[in-house]
């Protein structure tokens, strides 16, 4: 959730840790903070609201000094003010301290200080951190870091500064993300890559229960109790202009748009057109062990947890193997029924998301096998499982996922197609889901090149409170993601149903001020959505429909019809989702509302 980078070598500080808060505010955006060491002890400086307000507090007077830690954040304990705002500091003002994640015994341990003395100016559990470490604070930050990290529980990504040491910054992670810089001379430490690429390619990825310690001479990673630890340097493969916005307005439309070439990058190397088959080596997996699977269950959140539930659907009718989807924050906590005949599958674009990892932790602990479908390279949950399949999206900035989820859904292709040829698919079976795969980039592009259509639905249903979203079969799933798109971003409330379920309860709420959104390519279905069509303008609903064709049949009944390519039935939500992004964002835009940071939201929950 909160951004967190820190740096040490010969540059002044203040303004790469702006610029670096800048490539992480996708992460938290209600408060940002920075503190710099220098001759004249700890310069802390922090803002409510957005990066800029920190900008325009500081207002071109920057704090000199070449170490130093900043954060932006996403409130977890108080109110996002700027009291609450991180850094942090001890009792004696000399420890400065950012955290993302959420110190569970904090409220004891404030007690406790509480009653030795200390007094605090904020709500946070960071705070009580810093106060912590400064009780055992004896001339050594590296030591008092460990022994107050001895005393609390819950999840951390931490950076400390001190200004009795200029030439120390301590960083620590448990359960929320943090990586090493390693640059020419100088060292950083960010909750990912972005805000270090400039400077160096080169990240060492901390642990759980790993420390690092960086001075002017190099680092160190050790644990808790002392033992130092060797850790590979990896190599990141992307720069910095494929997180920048490349004219587009906002993220959300740039990677709306690079759709077609996202689902491409995902199935690269990956299809064995002869064979009618795929290769999914990432799996670690042997034929034997695959076809030994007997039960499916997949893991996720939000907008994964969607394209989970097309994966269940793509590998029930392709592979027969019986599937189920579990919401990571419940399987964690419900004593699942997983053994080691169980395939777990955990699906996230961040690779962080606290649910979906601690999901795949209990998995594993009761023995099931677990991969991991992931957009981030190096992120915790890729490091954790024991094989997957990277979805090379490329980075996604916006908050709302898009391009992440057609990767999703083109990986489970993938996957199905594998488990499905090893056991009942026939090798034309495969190869004709093949080709129909291949064409699935054009498909989109094409869609993409009638975005200035669903601009115009979007205008005409922009001052509208309220939508439904309808579909049946594979793109009930994509209902769902429609409406958690146009809710997240324009905070329209909208519904995903499936079609057939309105009438149990949701038709209640149709009448002329109601659109329903209705996916409806021609697939083993269509008559029955059409008869639910029916049932909505009996009732004078605003019927928006995606079909295959303007048939005669859905457009007689339809106020608005918009055309998509015809695919395999299974594939059809790699492309109806695509207007659906769009019209969400059009909406969002209209509206006036910020679409690559919406309100209340974070690009990655590392918090339960
Ligand atoms: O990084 P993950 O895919 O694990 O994230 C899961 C959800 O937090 C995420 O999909 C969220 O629902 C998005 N805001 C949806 O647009």
């Amino acid at each position: 959730m909160c951004g967190i980078v820190g740096y040490i070598g010969p540059r002044p500080a203040a303004g790469l840790l702006i610029e670096g808060l800048k490539r992480l505010e996708y992460r938290g955006y209600d408060s940002s903070g920075i503190a710099v060491v220098n001759g004249d002890g700890l310069k802390i400086f922090k803002a409510a609201g957005k990066l800029t307000q920190l900008e325009q507090l500081l207002d071109g007077r920057l704090p000199h000094g070449t170490i130093g830690i900043g954060h932006t954040r996403w409130a977890t304990h108080g109110a996002p003010n700027t009291p609450n705002a991180h850094p942090h500091t001890d009792q004696s003002g000399r420890i400065a301290c950012i955290h993302n994640g959420i110190i569970e015994n904090a409220g004891a341990i404030r007690t406790a200080l509480k009653q030795r003395g200390h007094t605090f100016k904020s709500e946070t559990d960071t705070e009580v951190l810093a106060h912590l470490v400064g009780e055992f604070y004896q001339g050594n930050l590296e030591e008092a870091v460990a022994m107050a990290l001895g005393d609390v529980d819950g999840a951390y990504g931490l950076a400390f500064v001190c200004s009795d040491e200029p030439n120390v910054l301590v960083a620590a992670r448990k359960g929320s993300p943090l990586l090493v810089g390693v640059g020419e001379g100088e060292w950083f430490v960010a909750s990912d890559a972005s805000p270090l690429l400039q400077y160096t390619r080169s990240v060492v990825y901390l642990d759980d229960g790993e420390m690092a310690v960086l001075t002017r001479d190099g680092y160190r990673i050790r644990n808790l109790q002392k033992a130092r630890i060797s850790k590979p340097v990896s190599q990141i493969e992307w720069d910095l202009a494929t997180i920048e916005r490349g004219g587009y307005d906002h993220f959300m439309l740039k990677e709306i748009f690079e759709q077609a070439e996202s689902v491409e990058n995902t199935l690269r190397g990956h299809l064995l057109e002869d064979e009618g088959t795929a290769r999914v080596t990432g799996l670690n997996m042997t034929d034997d062990e695959l076809k030994q699977v007997q039960r499916i269950v997949i893991t996720a959140c939000g907008t994964s947890w969607h394209s989970a539930l097309i994966g269940e659907y793509m590998l029930e009718e392709m592979a027969r193997i019986p599937v189920e989807v579990e919401y990571a924050s419940e399987f964690r906590y419900r004593n699942p029924v997983v053994d080691e005949r169980t395939l777990v599958i955990g699906i996230s674009q961040s690779g962080e998301t606290a649910d979906t990892l601690a999901a795949i932790r209990e998995a594993k602990h009761r023995g099931a096998r677990t991969i991991g479908l992931v957009n981030v390279v190096g992120s915790t949950i890729a490091r954790e499982v024991d094989g997957g399949i990277y979805l090379h999206a490329g980075p996604e900035v916006g908050v709302a996922s898009t391009k992440a989820f057609t990767s999703q859904v083109a990986a489970l292709a993938l996957v199905t197609l594998r488990l499905a040829r090893l056991r009942n698919l026939s090798i034309l079976q495969g190869r004709q889901f093949i080709q129909a795969l291949k064409l699935i980039p054009a498909q989109i592009q094409q869609i993409l090149g009638r975005a200035h259509e669903v601009k115009a639905i979007a205008d005409r249903f922009v001052h509208h409170n309220n939508a439904l979203y309808l579909g049946r079969g594979v793109n009930f799933p994509v209902a769902l993601e429609g409406a958690l798109k146009l809710k997240e971003i324009s905070y329209i409330h909208a519904e995903g149903y499936p079609a057939a379920e309105m009438k149990h309860g949701p038709i209640a709420l149709i009448d002329e001020n109601m659109p329903v959104v209705f996916i409806a390519p021609r697939d083993a279905v269509y008559q029955k959505i059409l008869s639910n069509i029916e049932e909505v303008k009996a009732r004078r609903g605003q019927v928006i429909a995606l079909v295959n064709e303007c048939d005669g049949q859905v457009d007689r009944l339809a106020d608005v019809c918009f055309e998509i390519p015809e695919t395999l039935d299974l594939l059809t939500p790699l492309l109806t989702v695509v207007p659906l992004q769009l019209f969400s964002y059009y909406v969002a835009v209209r509206r006036g509302c910020n679409v690559d940071q919406p309100r209340n939201l974070a690009k990655s929950v590392t918090v339960e």
